[in-house]
Formats: structure tokens, C-alpha cells, sequence
């Protein structure tokens, strides 16, 4: 199941009814969380108009995103600066297919995280934050993971955040519930079987960093 749990992005016209909705999100909730505090909160968001305005708040994060990949960056990573206009990439118009679908997708789930529950141990580090999102991103991969056991495939995406407070207003959402992701839901127009990783060697060492690989045993 996780090695064919792929990004799809693109679905039949197929309707997935609420049982299987349900369904999905009463396995997903067995996803830990720091403490089991299980700050998530899902928005089923089925008003095509607002779903378009989500599209819509997307466009500047993945125009910046897509002028830094052409540069041959690595995009919106906070450690390398980037030699992008950032301002005048953001204002680009893109062409999306994928954005354009939201509006008619199957399912749009949103999934923000109240950071009123969440224990950051990382918050006082001189970096970019990362523990909080470990108290959600379990339950949103669960939530990929259940919907590929009923045959239905989706994607993580998380553009969304690069306006998170014009996204919380469109959907009510108090300022510390944080846009954690967006995951489109449906029947895939193709199933793929062989995704692209890196092998554990290849990102495993042994007692340090600088350590051996970590080998497969020979058997
Ligand atoms: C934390 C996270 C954020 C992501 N954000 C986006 C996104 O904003 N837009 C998007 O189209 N895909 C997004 N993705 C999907 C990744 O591009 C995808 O999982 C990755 O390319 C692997 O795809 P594959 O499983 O089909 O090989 C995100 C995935 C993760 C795990």
C-alpha cells in the first residue's frame, strides 16, 4: 500500500459518496499526534465557488514555486537564498490544469491543525518550524492511505499556506488554526505502481551523519 500511495492529481468524473468520506477520516483519525491531542480539523469544502477561490490563492505560491524550480532551485526552502524575484514571480499568471480542476474535483478536504493543541518543542530554534506539522501530517498521509484501500487516490498539497490568512477568512477559520493542507480526493484516471525514491541507503547512516549507509542485509 505505501510503496503505490502516489500523488494523483487527476480523477474521474465519479462521484465519492459521504460513507466513503466518512470512512476515510475514521481510519485516518487513528493517526498519532503529539501528546494524542489530535488538533486537526477537517472542512469538507463543497461550495464550487469557494473551492475556486482557494484555486485562485494557490496561483502566486506555485508561480514563485514554478519560476524557482526553472532556475533549477530548490523552491520556497528557507535555507539557500533564492535569485528569484520573488514580487514579480508571484504576479505571473500560470497555467494549471490541476488548479483549474478544483472547482469540479470529487472531494476537497482542508485540514488545519489548532495550534492551541500542539506541543512545538521546536519553537524556540533560530529555523524554520517543523514539529508542529508531525502533529498532522500523520493523520493527512492516513488519510491518502485509506482512500488508496477503498481504490480512491489523492495528494497532499500545501500552496495553500503562502496565503494562509486570506484562506482562513474564505472559510471562517480562526487565526491560530493553520492551513495545514489541501487534499483533493477521487477515482483515479490512472493508477500509478512505481513511484520515484531514493534508497535507504541513500539517506540512512549509521550513528552519525557523516556514518556509513545503512545496507540491506545479505541474506
Ligand atoms: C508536505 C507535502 C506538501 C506538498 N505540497 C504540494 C502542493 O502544494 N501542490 C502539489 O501539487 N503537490 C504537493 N505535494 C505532493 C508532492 O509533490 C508529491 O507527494 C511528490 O511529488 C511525490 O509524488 P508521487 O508520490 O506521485 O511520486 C506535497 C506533498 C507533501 C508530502
Amino acid at each position: 500500500m505505501m510503496r503505490t500511495t502516489f500523488a494523483c492529481r487527476q480523477f474521474t468524473d465519479e462521484l465519492v459518496p459521504d460513507d466513503v468520506i466518512y470512512r476515510i477520516l475514521d481510519c485516518a483519525r487513528f493517526a498519532p499526534s503529539g501528546g494524542n491531542r489530535q488538533g486537526q480539523h477537517v472542512i469538507v469544502v463543497r461550495d464550487p465557488q469557494v473551492r475556486a477561490g482557494l484555486a485562485d490563492l494557490c496561483r502566486p505560491t506555485m508561480a514563485v514555486y514554478m519560476a524557482q524550480v526553472q532556475r533549477g532551485e530548490s523552491p520556497w526552502n528557507t535555507i539557500v537564498p533564492s535569485t528569484v524575484d520573488v514580487d514579480a514571480a508571484s504576479r505571473r499568471a500560470i497555467d494549471s490544469p490541476f488548479l483549474d480542476s478544483f472547482a469540479d474535483l470529487p472531494v476537497l478536504l482542508v485540514v488545519a491543525l489548532d495550534l492551541a493543541f500542539v506541543a512545538s518543542f521546536d519553537r524556540y530554534q533560530n529555523r524554520v518550524g517543523v514539529i508542529s506539522g508531525a502533529s498532522v501530517y500523520p493523520f493527512v498521509q492516513n488519510i491518502l492511505l485509506a482512500a488508496r484501500n477503498e481504490g480512491y487516490g489523492g495528494v497532499i498539497t500545501t500552496f495553500l499556506a503562502g496565503k494562509e490568512p486570506q484562506a482562513q477568512e474564505l472559510l471562517g477559520l480562526p487565526p491560530h488554526l493553520a492551513v495545514a493542507a489541501m487534499v483533493p480526493l477521487g477515482r483515479p484516471v490512472r493508477q500509478l505502481t512505481k513511484l520515484r525514491r531514493r534508497r535507504v541507503e541513500q539517506f540512512t547512516t549509521i550513528d552519525r551523519y557523516d556514518g556509513p549507509p545503512l545496507h540491506r542485509p545479505k541474506s
